[in-house]
């Protein structure tokens, strides 16, 4: 969609900041990797949930952060394979529900088998269209709007907000809502191009515990908003 600020007060662009798996896997006496596969669990329910909104477009996810890779090597690894599991897996979810399978951030740096089943994804769903699923892997935004202005230079154009927003790695995706779970009130590097006009809701619940019901409860909560885009 060609819009470079959506004047829209539809919903049709969730994002969402999936956190606290870890905490949830502490506070059950499991480990943390515990956490992470039911935080993948929650994502097959919520994707399903969205792909049955009547104005949802695009759902995007941030699964793993250019400052993931500081975490001991061992989760890194683990959150890796647990990637790859879940799209072996969620091929039929997506298929199922008619969703698109996207991602954003710098995959070159994930191993090549993981690229491949990355790849592959893609193209087994490019033609869905109920909603796309956008995860957000080895993303920062910071490295985004980079990699975004140093495309607009490589072609020789001039750096407009026009020509930077071509040249993100999702073109002119302004988010309406972006979700936060666990408590904690920050972006964390998450689209901050794409959110200058969002709506924000934090909650506490932990992302393992996250449902469609609570979801469905932030969307009404949405469509209470006033989103005057800085008119009137
Ligand atoms: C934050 O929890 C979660 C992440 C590192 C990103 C989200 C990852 C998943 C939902 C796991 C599965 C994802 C896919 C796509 C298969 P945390 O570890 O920071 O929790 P904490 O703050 O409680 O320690």
């Amino acid at each position: 969609m060609q819009r470079s600020f959506s004047m829209k007060s539809e919903l049709e662009h969730l994002a969402i900041i999936m956190d606290g798996n870890g905490r949830w896997a502490k506070s059950r006496g499991l480990q943390r990797t515990k956490g992470h596969e039911k935080g993948a669990e929650v994502i097959r329910d919520i994707t399903e949930y969205c792909s049955n909104h009547p104005t949802l477009q695009t759902l995007t996810l941030y699964a793993f952060s250019t400052e993931n890779w500081k975490r001991p090597k061992l989760e890194v690894d683990f959150l890796m394979r647990l990637l790859d599991k879940y799209l072996a897996n969620e091929l039929e979810t997506y298929c199922k529900c008619n969703v698109r399978f996207e991602t954003i951030g710098d995959i070159n740096h994930l191993s090549s088998s993981l690229q491949k089943r990355i790849e592959t994804t893609k193209e087994a769903t490019k033609n869905h269209n109920k909603l796309t699923q956008i995860l957000a892997l080895n993303y920062g935004s910071r490295d985004e709007i980079t990699r975004a202005v140093n495309k607009v230079l490589d072609q020789n154009l001039v750096v407009t907000e026009e020509n930077i927003n071509k040249m993100l790695d999702t073109p002119y995706s302004d988010v309406d809502l972006i979700i936060r779970t666990s408590g904690e009130q920050r972006l964390s590097n998450f689209l901050l191009w794409q959110s200058s006009y969002s709506e924000f809701y934090f909650t506490s619940t932990l992302w393992p515990d996250f449902t469609p019901i609570e979801l469905d409860d932030i969307i009404a909560k949405f469509y209470d908003r006033d989103r005057t885009f800085g008119g009137l």
